[in-house]
């Protein structure tokens, strides 16, 4: 039975910095942020949006009444969620009226979240074939002003909806996985931002991505020449070239020029947008079917989340995958944003919502929006 990503949405919030801007007001060379770190811009969710709100709006660009009557698990992977207990998954029974006779849930594993729940979906679906799953990534990555790792914060999500005969990618069944004790990023409960020991970090995903690249071939006897792109998690754009630079000199000249070229293709909007965290690679993987993929080529996917968890697998992009993506959409919604200068972003960047908020609707711009803290509950309302 082929399983796969059947459809693929995106959300991002409409306000973003423009990363030049940032750097100045930071007294950093731009070019360390634009060519350095790789970035151009970075989203900046409004302090009525959320992992709640931007999981709903994702989603919604996707599903349909069809959709939902076949849907037998929702799973949301994030790192950002807004309750403890309560799942971001069971917010979004009402936002999207879903129906009751589904099994949904949360999982946390820093920015493997998706990949754990694309890979649960697939074994779903698997054993209920006439059942589709919804897999939503949804996270704002902040690291506070000021702190090395500002210039790769973002906000955004994406989701996907996993079924047999997926009209967009088709998974091999062909995975590698490992998991190790790191203090590379953390976010204690207190926090709203993120600790990271930065260059080690980068080191950690390097040798992770190195360590499952050698298991992959084992295992499968397999070779770069067997895909036509390597598709990265990305928490800012050069990171992925640092995985992607390992192959130098180990594939052919060809064969690193074209993983090269389509990684540009992949990092497009990830560039516009910043982190997802958990989104983010599906964020590379939506780029790149929009800017560049052709049918059946062969994808290998490189899911990281600190702490860690790496992930590689493959998967065979669909004949006709760019009927179901509307491009449009996608390219109105990062076309269409509002520059906000820094000084408003560091004044809403300390903006946080107490017991007793009341957001006025007409303050807001989005569908979905936390309308009122009430008794210390979050409740959320959808516009039109
Ligand atoms: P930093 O110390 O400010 O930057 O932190 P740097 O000094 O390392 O410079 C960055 C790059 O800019 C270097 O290039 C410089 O040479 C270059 P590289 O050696 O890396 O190729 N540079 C310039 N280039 C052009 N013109 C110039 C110039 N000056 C310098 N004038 C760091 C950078 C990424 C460490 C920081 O932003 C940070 O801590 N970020 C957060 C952690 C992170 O993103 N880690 C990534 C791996 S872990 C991961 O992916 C998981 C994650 O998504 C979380 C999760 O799983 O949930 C983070």
């Amino acid at each position: 039975m082929k399983i796969g990503i059947d459809k693929i949405g995106f959300y991002v919030p409409k306000d973003y910095i423009d990363i030049v801007e940032l750097a100045k007001a930071r007294n950093v060379d731009p070019n360390k942020f634009t060519i350095g770190i790789g970035q151009d811009k970075q989203a900046v969710p409004q302090p009525y949006q959320d992992a709640v709100t931007m999981a709903a709006s994702s989603a919604d660009s996707i599903l349909t009444d069809d959709d939902k009557k076949d849907l037998g698990l929702l799973i949301v992977g994030t790192e950002s969620s807004v309750d403890e207990s309560k799942s971001t998954a069971a917010f979004l029974m009402d936002l999207l009226d879903l129906p009751e006779d589904i099994r949904a849930f949360e999982i946390k594993q820093a920015c493997y979240g998706a990949t754990a729940g694309l890979q649960t979906a697939y074994d779903f679906v698997s054993q209920n074939p006439d059942k589709k799953a919804l897999v939503i990534a949804t996270d704002i990555a902040r690291y506070g002003i000021k702190t090395p790792g500002e210039v790769t914060q973002g906000a955004g999500s994406v989701a996907m909806i996993i079924s047999q005969n997926p009209r967009v990618l088709k998974l091999d069944h062909k995975s590698v996985y490992m998991t190790r004790n790191v203090g590379d990023f953390w976010r204690p409960t207190f926090s709203k931002t993120a600790f990271a020991r930065g260059k080690f970090s980068n080191e950690v995903y390097v040798d992770f991505f190195k360590t499952l690249w050698d298991k992959y071939q084992t295992k499968y006897d397999a070779t770069a020449a067997d895909f036509s792109t390597m598709l990265f998690h990305i928490p800012y754009t050069k990171m992925g070239t640092k995985a992607l630079r390992t192959l130098e000199g180990h594939v052919s000249d060809e064969k690193y020029a074209e993983l090269t070229e389509h990684y540009q293709a992949s990092i497009k909007f990830s560039r516009e947008v910043g982190n997802l965290y958990t989104g983010s690679l599906y964020l590379g993987l939506l780029s790149y079917l929009v800017n560049a993929a052709k049918a059946n080529e062969e994808l290998l996917l490189f899911s990281y989340g600190s702490g860690a968890v790496g992930e590689l697998y493959s998967g065979e992009i669909q004949p006709g995958f760019e009927k179901v993506i509307d491009q449009d959409a996608i390219m109105n919604l990062l076309n269409n944003r509002e520059k906000m200068s820094i000084s408003d972003y560091e004044k809403m960047y300390e903006i946080e919502y107490s017991d007793g908020t009341i957001v006025d609707p007409a303050t807001v711009d989005a569908k979905f929006y936390l309308s009122e803290i009430k008794e210390n509950e979050r409740l959320y309302k959808k516009q039109n």
